[in-house]
């Protein structure tokens, strides 16, 4: 059985020390009894150190927004897989919508960092998604097998098997406008089937796909219960301990259910 798996993404939110350690003493007190559901925050690059320190011994782990593709050299500004590593963070989020849209990463970037990432032994969660024209335009499922094929260039099964995806439609991000369950299950239908076709059946079935965008405690429960999301990938609603523990609690219930 997959795991269920929520992410908080914080963005360029609460990275100073004081919101982090008001933010996540919080947190690691209300999830102290979650069971059977993995927590991973991403706080800014600021503060990773803080909030490790703040989750030692918690069910919380911590996780980065972002890496360079290389180790280290002359890339100002840019922030090593190495380091994050050395803090003992397991995990990182590669190729978010407001990576590729802002600051133009490519599908070919994404899939550089991709494979540094798993030769270091981080676990990468690598997001995609359509515009709301596309989906209009009824391009979703082309978007998602391009952006597949691309990102997950050379990878093979071993590796891909590292790899959490999460299917984040951009028209649903920080807009309150949430994929209804029935629409994020199809996408993540197809991934499967994609996986299926690249790899096999049973990479198809062991790989956890998270749905990302705004998700809230009232919609939770509906997209997690359905077969093919593995739990979430929560921005705004990430940003207060209590929303964010409830989105947990949903998945908890999930799990219950199974
Ligand atoms: P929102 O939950 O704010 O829509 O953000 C989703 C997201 O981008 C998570 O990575």
């Amino acid at each position: 059985m997959r795991g269920l798996i929520i992410g908080g993404n914080w963005k360029m939110n609460l990275g100073t020390p004081e919101e982090t350690r008001v933010h996540l003493k919080e947190l690691v007190s209300l999830t102290r009894s979650v069971n059977n559901v993995e927590i991973v925050v991403f706080p800014p690059f600021t503060t990773l150190y803080l909030a490790k320190e703040l989750t030692k011994g918690s069910n919380i782990k911590i996780g980065a927004q972002n890496m360079h593709f290389e180790l280290s050299g002359a890339y100002t500004g840019e922030i090593s897989p190495k380091f994050i590593k050395s803090l003992g963070c397991e995990h990182v989020i590669l190729g978010h919508s407001e990576r590729r849209d802002i600051f133009h990463e490519s599908d070919e970037l994404i899939n550089r960092k991709l494979k540094k990432a798993l030769q270091m032994g981080l676990t990468p969660i690598v997001c995609i998604g359509e515009h709301l024209d596309e989906r209009e335009n009824g391009k979703t499922k082309e978007i998602i097998q391009y952006q597949m094929e691309h990102t997950f260039r050379g990878l093979i099964k071993e590796e891909i098997l590292k790899t959490v995806i999460a299917y984040e439609p951009i028209w649903a991000i920080g807009t309150g406008k949430t994929a209804t369950p029935e629409q994020a299950e199809e996408v993540h239908e197809f991934i499967r089937e994609f996986l299926s076709q690249e790899y096999d059946e049973s990479v198809a079935r062991a790989i956890r796909i998270q749905y990302g965008g705004s998700i809230n405690p009232t919609n939770a429960f509906d997209l997690f219960k359905e077969k093919n999301i593995d739990g979430g990938l929560v921005g705004g609603a990430s940003l207060k301990p209590d929303s964010f523990h409830e989105i947990i609690k949903a998945a908890e219930r999930i799990h219950d259910l199974e």
